[in-house]
């Protein structure tokens, strides 16, 4: 099977083709710092092909989430060490998501001086938790100045730095989901006058200098992105125009080398992410990995028909830290329980049994 083959991921190697999706799960403490658990839960998810660990912020401004860890400080550095240097003795691979929550958050998650930006003064719908105010509507964003556009842009390409120095392979920018660089590539989100906002090629110009100045920072092959063309968070975007945007971006990336392309929630049949996802793959030289709602069959699938490079697994690695082994051996897999995804501490983190053939012969 070709999904269990090693892989050479612009020179990094990989023993199966096998990603681990990044997954927030809201352990870090209120300084955004990464604690000791996440160090034994990415260890025990080593065996895979390579870990993308959760969505991080670069910047005070982007932890619009309560308990999300951060990468930003000398401090973080050393923390991220502890958990990058358990992964590699673990014989592990895994980068960093660098995931800048934009207008996705709330100003008490935020540290003293932070402030909640987006491209616009335009509020995503919904609530989030805070620390103090139990649940609140997400904060109406600072439109962001031109200047501190060009701000959050190096802010992205220092934390890059900062993740090849606290030991990661490399990194991946989220712009999925809705998040910041999500924002500006929309028009429900992005209403700009400047050179960042208006025609598609303005709304991607954004994403384009964040990949070039985390390639300068780091090298091409240590930067990877992550898009989700029809993500959820911004569902009343017209989807002929998506269509366009995502080719046009597509084909602006093949001037880079980079480790990979993600693309999120294409798992499934819907006709137009099917031909969405046939369409970038067929304009996109590059690495492509594919992630939402694969099963062993689907993925090995998508790779024989060369449909994409690698295939990540996201809610099952939640609760089956061998979940290479289990998949190879056609074991049963531990149900998805959603009960700690986001609560504190090692429970529903580190707890869960890997599965034991012996006991179930
Ligand atoms: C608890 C949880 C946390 C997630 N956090 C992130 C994240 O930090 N960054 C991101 O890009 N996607 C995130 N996702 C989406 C997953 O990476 C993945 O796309 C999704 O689970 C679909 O894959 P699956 O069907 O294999 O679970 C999260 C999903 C879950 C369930």
């Amino acid at each position: 099977m070709k999904l269990f083959d090693p892989f050479n991921l612009k020179g990094l190697e990989l023993s199966s083709r096998i990603a681990m999706a990044p997954l927030t799960r809201r352990r870090a403490n209120r300084a955004h710092d990464p604690v000791d658990c996440m160090a034994t839960y990415y260890a025990q998810r080593a065996n895979c092909g390579l870990i993308i660990a959760e969505g991080t912020s670069p910047s005070p401004n982007g932890v619009g989430y309560s308990n999300m860890p951060g990468l930003y400080t000398s401090h973080h550095v050393k923390l991220w060490k502890n958990i990058t240097d358990s992964v590699h003795k673990s014989g592990g691979k895994i980068v960093l998501q660098i995931m800048h929550t934009g207008r996705i958050g709330h100003s008490n998650n935020l540290p003293d001086g932070a402030r909640i930006i987006g491209p616009s003064a335009i509020a995503k719908k919904g609530d989030t938790t805070t620390y103090d105010l139990g649940k609140q509507p997400f904060t109406m964003p600072n439109e962001m100045g031109t200047d501190e556009v060009q701000t959050t842009i190096r802010e992205f390409a220092d934390c890059a730095k900062l993740a090849i120095q606290a030991g990661f392979d490399g990194i991946e920018i989220h712009s999925a989901h809705g998040y910041l660089p999500n924002q500006f590539l929309n028009q429900s989100s992005n209403k700009r006058k400047d050179q960042y906002g208006g025609n598609r090629e303005n709304r991607i110009r954004f994403l384009l200098e964040v990949i070039q100045a985390s390639i300068q920072a780091i090298g091409s092959e240590k930067v990877a992105l992550r898009i989700s063309p029809f993500s959820y968070a911004d569902i009343d975007e017209d989807e002929g125009e998506l269509i366009a945007l995502y080719k046009m971006l597509a084909e602006e990336l093949n001037q880079f080398n980079l480790s990979y392309l993600h693309l999120s929630h294409m798992g499934d049949a819907k006709p137009v992410k099917f031909e969405l996802w046939k369409k970038l793959r067929s304009i996109y030289s590059g690495n492509l990995m594919l992630c939402g709602d694969f099963t062993k069959d689907t993925a090995e699938l998508a790779l024989q028909n060369g449909d994409a490079d690698l295939i990540a697994f996201g809610r099952d690695f939640i609760s089956n830290p061998d979940l290479v082994e289990r998949l190879k051996n056609n074991w049963p897999l531990a149900e998805r329980d959603r009960t700690h995804w986001y609560t504190q501490g090692p429970q529903g983190l580190t707890d869960y049994p890997v599965y034991n053939s012996m006991l179930h012969k």
